[in-house]
Protein backbone atom coordinates (compact mmCIF):
# COMPACT_ATOMS: atom_id res chain seq x y z
CA UNK A 1 0.00 0.00 0.00
CA UNK A 2 2.53 2.82 1.34
CA UNK A 3 4.77 1.42 -1.86
CA UNK A 4 1.97 1.65 -4.11
CA UNK A 5 1.07 4.98 -2.83
CA UNK A 6 4.79 6.69 -2.97
CA UNK A 7 4.84 4.76 -6.88
CA UNK A 8 2.04 6.59 -7.38
CA UNK A 9 3.09 9.86 -6.35
CA UNK A 10 6.60 9.83 -7.85
CA UNK A 11 4.38 9.20 -10.97
CA UNK A 12 2.53 12.34 -10.83
CA UNK A 13 5.49 14.58 -9.48
CA UNK A 14 7.38 13.57 -12.19
CA UNK A 15 4.32 13.96 -14.17
CA UNK A 16 4.10 17.24 -13.28
CA UNK A 17 8.05 18.20 -13.71
CA UNK A 18 7.77 17.01 -17.42
CA UNK A 19 4.70 19.15 -18.25
CA UNK A 20 6.39 22.46 -16.46
CA UNK A 21 9.71 21.63 -18.07
CA UNK A 22 7.61 21.20 -21.58
CA UNK A 23 5.60 24.08 -20.93
CA UNK A 24 8.70 26.60 -19.41
CA UNK A 25 10.55 25.15 -22.83
CA UNK A 26 7.51 26.27 -25.06
CA UNK A 27 7.82 29.95 -23.71
CA UNK A 28 11.44 29.84 -23.97
CA UNK A 29 11.04 29.05 -27.18
CA UNK A 30 8.52 31.08 -28.05
CA UNK A 31 9.94 34.53 -26.56
CA UNK A 32 13.65 33.46 -28.09
CA UNK A 33 12.29 33.45 -31.79
CA UNK A 34 11.22 36.72 -31.06
CA UNK A 35 14.51 37.88 -29.43
CA UNK A 36 16.79 36.36 -31.73
CA UNK A 37 14.90 38.35 -34.83
CA UNK A 38 15.06 42.12 -32.92
CA UNK A 39 18.82 40.97 -31.56
CA UNK A 40 19.45 40.57 -35.10
CA UNK A 41 18.50 43.64 -36.25
CA UNK A 42 20.22 45.49 -32.95
CA UNK A 43 23.79 43.49 -34.39
CA UNK A 44 23.12 44.47 -37.62
CA UNK A 45 22.35 48.03 -36.64
CA UNK A 46 25.18 48.45 -34.37
CA UNK A 47 27.53 46.59 -37.19
CA UNK A 48 26.82 49.37 -39.32
CA UNK A 49 27.03 52.23 -37.15
CA UNK A 50 30.62 51.22 -36.20
CA UNK A 51 31.66 50.49 -39.86
CA UNK A 52 30.47 54.74 -39.94
CA UNK A 53 32.44 55.01 -36.98
CA UNK A 54 35.53 53.56 -38.33
CA UNK A 55 35.66 51.43 -35.13
CA UNK A 56 34.94 48.44 -37.89
CA UNK A 57 37.83 48.09 -40.44
CA UNK A 58 38.98 46.52 -43.48
CA UNK A 59 35.91 44.26 -43.68
CA UNK A 60 36.33 42.40 -46.99
CA UNK A 61 32.18 41.36 -46.65
CA UNK A 62 29.12 42.18 -45.17
CA UNK A 63 28.73 39.53 -42.20
CA UNK A 64 26.16 36.91 -44.08
CA UNK A 65 23.43 37.48 -41.83
CA UNK A 66 23.50 41.40 -42.33
CA UNK A 67 23.00 41.68 -45.99
CA UNK A 68 19.52 42.49 -45.62
CA UNK A 69 19.52 45.18 -43.39
CA UNK A 70 22.70 46.56 -45.70
CA UNK A 71 20.30 46.47 -48.79
CA UNK A 72 17.50 47.99 -46.93
CA UNK A 73 19.50 50.51 -45.77
CA UNK A 74 21.85 51.85 -48.68
CA UNK A 75 18.11 51.56 -50.94
CA UNK A 76 16.08 53.62 -47.91
CA UNK A 77 14.89 56.89 -47.48
CA UNK A 78 17.19 56.96 -44.80
CA UNK A 79 20.38 56.67 -46.61
CA UNK A 80 19.30 59.49 -48.70
CA UNK A 81 17.83 61.90 -45.54
CA UNK A 82 21.21 60.74 -43.85
CA UNK A 83 23.20 61.95 -46.72
CA UNK A 84 21.10 65.09 -47.71
CA UNK A 85 22.35 66.12 -43.91
CA UNK A 86 25.28 65.37 -44.79
CA UNK A 87 25.62 68.30 -47.60
CA UNK A 88 23.57 70.44 -45.94
CA UNK A 89 26.30 70.91 -42.79
CA UNK A 90 28.82 71.16 -45.96
CA UNK A 91 26.39 73.93 -46.85
CA UNK A 92 26.26 75.89 -43.45
CA UNK A 93 29.88 74.99 -42.92
CA UNK A 94 30.78 76.94 -46.05
CA UNK A 95 29.16 79.80 -45.06
CA UNK A 96 31.50 80.80 -42.58
CA UNK A 97 34.57 78.54 -42.71
CA UNK A 98 36.72 80.15 -45.18
CA UNK A 99 38.72 83.00 -45.93
CA UNK A 100 38.57 82.61 -49.59
CA UNK A 101 41.16 84.96 -51.16
CA UNK A 102 39.95 84.77 -54.83
CA UNK A 103 43.56 84.19 -56.00
CA UNK A 104 42.42 80.84 -57.46
CA UNK A 105 44.00 78.55 -54.76
CA UNK A 106 41.17 77.59 -52.78
CA UNK A 107 40.50 73.97 -53.15
CA UNK A 108 37.74 71.21 -52.63
CA UNK A 109 38.01 67.65 -52.77
CA UNK A 110 35.19 64.99 -53.88
CA UNK A 111 35.74 61.13 -53.52
CA UNK A 112 34.30 59.79 -57.24
CA UNK A 113 32.46 56.08 -56.33
CA UNK A 114 29.63 56.86 -53.53
CA UNK A 115 29.90 60.44 -53.29
CA UNK A 116 29.68 62.30 -57.03
CA UNK A 117 28.42 58.93 -58.41
CA UNK A 118 26.46 55.63 -56.99
CA UNK A 119 27.56 52.46 -57.29
CA UNK A 120 24.13 50.93 -55.54
CA UNK A 121 22.96 49.75 -59.02
CA UNK A 122 26.41 47.36 -59.24
CA UNK A 123 25.62 46.32 -55.71
CA UNK A 124 22.45 45.71 -56.58
CA UNK A 125 23.53 42.95 -58.85
CA UNK A 126 26.27 41.32 -56.19
CA UNK A 127 24.68 41.36 -53.15
CA UNK A 128 25.13 44.48 -51.55
CA UNK A 129 28.74 44.15 -50.45
CA UNK A 130 27.91 39.85 -48.84
CA UNK A 131 30.05 39.08 -51.98
CA UNK A 132 34.07 39.72 -52.00
CA UNK A 133 34.52 42.47 -54.50
CA UNK A 134 35.80 41.93 -57.95
CA UNK A 135 37.36 44.32 -59.16
CA UNK A 136 37.53 43.17 -62.85
CA UNK A 137 33.64 42.82 -62.61
CA UNK A 138 33.31 45.86 -61.21
CA UNK A 139 35.69 47.90 -63.73
CA UNK A 140 33.55 46.54 -66.56
CA UNK A 141 30.77 47.68 -65.16
CA UNK A 142 32.56 51.54 -64.58
CA UNK A 143 32.77 51.03 -68.01
CA UNK A 144 29.80 50.82 -68.77
CA UNK A 145 29.86 54.86 -67.68
CA UNK A 146 25.75 54.25 -66.04
CA UNK A 147 26.41 55.14 -62.61
CA UNK A 148 24.27 58.04 -61.43
CA UNK A 149 24.94 60.69 -59.77
CA UNK A 150 23.95 61.43 -55.72
CA UNK A 151 21.51 63.69 -56.22
CA UNK A 152 22.80 66.14 -52.86
CA UNK A 153 26.32 65.69 -53.60
CA UNK A 154 25.49 67.06 -57.04
CA UNK A 155 23.85 70.20 -55.73
CA UNK A 156 26.61 70.50 -53.17
CA UNK A 157 29.07 70.29 -56.31
CA UNK A 158 27.53 73.31 -58.29
CA UNK A 159 27.20 74.81 -55.10
CA UNK A 160 31.11 75.03 -54.28
CA UNK A 161 31.84 75.47 -58.04
CA UNK A 162 30.20 79.14 -57.93
CA UNK A 163 31.80 79.65 -54.66
CA UNK A 164 35.26 80.16 -56.65
CA UNK A 165 36.66 76.94 -55.34
CA UNK A 166 38.72 74.71 -57.29
CA UNK A 167 37.31 71.16 -57.18
CA UNK A 168 40.02 68.49 -57.17
CA UNK A 169 38.17 64.88 -57.72
CA UNK A 170 40.57 62.16 -55.96
CA UNK A 171 39.76 58.79 -56.70
CA UNK A 172 40.50 55.41 -56.30
CA UNK A 173 39.44 54.15 -59.70
CA UNK A 174 42.69 53.65 -62.18
CA UNK A 175 44.12 55.66 -64.68
CA UNK A 176 42.67 53.08 -67.29
CA UNK A 177 39.19 53.85 -66.45
CA UNK A 178 40.18 58.05 -67.32
CA UNK A 179 37.72 58.51 -70.20
CA UNK A 180 34.61 55.98 -68.66
CA UNK A 181 34.86 58.16 -65.97
CA UNK A 182 34.63 61.18 -67.76
CA UNK A 183 32.34 60.27 -70.20
CA UNK A 184 30.11 58.99 -66.60
CA UNK A 185 30.88 62.39 -64.80
CA UNK A 186 29.90 64.54 -67.42
CA UNK A 187 26.66 62.83 -68.17
CA UNK A 188 25.06 63.11 -65.35
CA UNK A 189 25.64 66.55 -64.61
CA UNK A 190 29.53 67.15 -63.43
CA UNK A 191 31.62 69.67 -64.99
CA UNK A 192 34.35 71.93 -64.47
CA UNK A 193 36.95 70.20 -62.20
CA UNK A 194 40.20 71.85 -62.03
CA UNK A 195 41.80 68.07 -61.67
CA UNK A 196 40.68 64.32 -61.75
CA UNK A 197 43.21 62.75 -59.94
CA UNK A 198 43.21 58.91 -60.38
CA UNK A 199 45.37 55.72 -59.77
CA UNK A 200 48.11 55.27 -61.99
CA UNK A 201 50.67 51.88 -62.21
CA UNK A 202 53.00 53.32 -59.18
CA UNK A 203 49.90 54.09 -57.07
CA UNK A 204 48.56 50.83 -57.17
CA UNK A 205 51.49 49.92 -54.93
CA UNK A 206 50.24 52.14 -52.19
CA UNK A 207 47.02 51.90 -49.69
CA UNK A 208 44.23 54.06 -50.85
CA UNK A 209 44.77 56.08 -47.97
CA UNK A 210 48.61 56.79 -48.84
CA UNK A 211 47.90 57.72 -52.38
CA UNK A 212 45.16 60.09 -51.26
CA UNK A 213 47.23 61.90 -48.65
CA UNK A 214 50.46 62.39 -51.34
CA UNK A 215 47.96 64.12 -53.79
CA UNK A 216 46.86 66.32 -51.02
CA UNK A 217 51.01 66.76 -49.89
CA UNK A 218 50.65 67.42 -53.53
CA UNK A 219 48.46 70.16 -54.18
CA UNK A 220 49.79 71.60 -50.52
CA UNK A 221 52.99 72.06 -52.29
CA UNK A 222 51.18 74.05 -55.05
CA UNK A 223 50.25 76.09 -53.11
CA UNK A 224 46.40 74.82 -52.50
CA UNK A 225 44.38 75.87 -49.22
CA UNK A 226 42.31 72.73 -48.89
CA UNK A 227 39.47 73.92 -47.38
CA UNK A 228 37.24 70.23 -47.46
CA UNK A 229 37.35 66.80 -48.04
CA UNK A 230 34.07 65.02 -48.97
CA UNK A 231 34.48 61.15 -49.31
CA UNK A 232 32.48 57.83 -48.21
CA UNK A 233 35.57 56.60 -47.37
CA UNK A 234 37.78 56.59 -43.75
CA UNK A 235 40.68 56.54 -46.30
CA UNK A 236 39.47 59.63 -47.88
CA UNK A 237 40.68 61.33 -44.84
CA UNK A 238 43.31 59.64 -43.03
CA UNK A 239 47.17 60.64 -42.83
CA UNK A 240 48.41 63.93 -43.66
CA UNK A 241 48.57 66.85 -44.55
CA UNK A 242 44.62 66.79 -43.70
CA UNK A 243 41.63 69.46 -44.72
CA UNK A 244 40.34 71.81 -42.49
CA UNK A 245 37.35 70.13 -42.39
CA UNK A 246 36.19 66.20 -43.77
CA UNK A 247 32.56 65.27 -44.11
CA UNK A 248 31.69 61.36 -44.51
CA UNK A 249 29.13 60.00 -46.33
CA UNK A 250 27.63 56.81 -45.45
CA UNK A 251 28.23 53.46 -47.12
CA UNK A 252 28.06 50.05 -45.56
CA UNK A 253 28.81 47.84 -48.62
CA UNK A 254 32.64 47.92 -48.74
CA UNK A 255 35.93 49.15 -47.19
CA UNK A 256 38.63 50.46 -48.95
CA UNK A 257 41.82 51.25 -46.54
C1 LIG B 1 35.22 38.23 -61.33
O1 LIG B 1 34.44 38.71 -62.40
C2 LIG B 1 34.88 38.26 -63.65
C3 LIG B 1 34.09 39.02 -64.73
O2 LIG B 1 32.73 39.12 -64.44
C4 LIG B 1 34.69 36.75 -63.72
O3 LIG B 1 35.08 36.26 -64.98
C5 LIG B 1 35.52 36.12 -62.61
O4 LIG B 1 35.30 34.74 -62.58
C6 LIG B 1 35.19 36.73 -61.26
N1 LIG B 1 36.14 36.26 -60.29
C7 LIG B 1 35.78 35.69 -59.15
C8 LIG B 1 36.88 35.31 -58.22
O5 LIG B 1 34.61 35.52 -58.86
Amino acid sequence: MAITNLFLTTLALTSLFIGLALADWNILHQRKKHVVGDSLKTYCESWRINVELNNIREFEVVPQECIDLIKKYMTSSQYKADSERAIEEVILYLSSCCNLEGDGKDAWIFDVDDTLLSTIPYFKKHGFGGEKLNATSLESWMKESKAPALEHTLKLYHEIKHRGIKIFLVSSRRETLRSYTVDNLISVGYHGWTSLELRGLDDEYMKVQQYKSAVRQRLSDEGYRIWGIIGDQWSSFDGLPSAKRTFKLPNSMYYLS
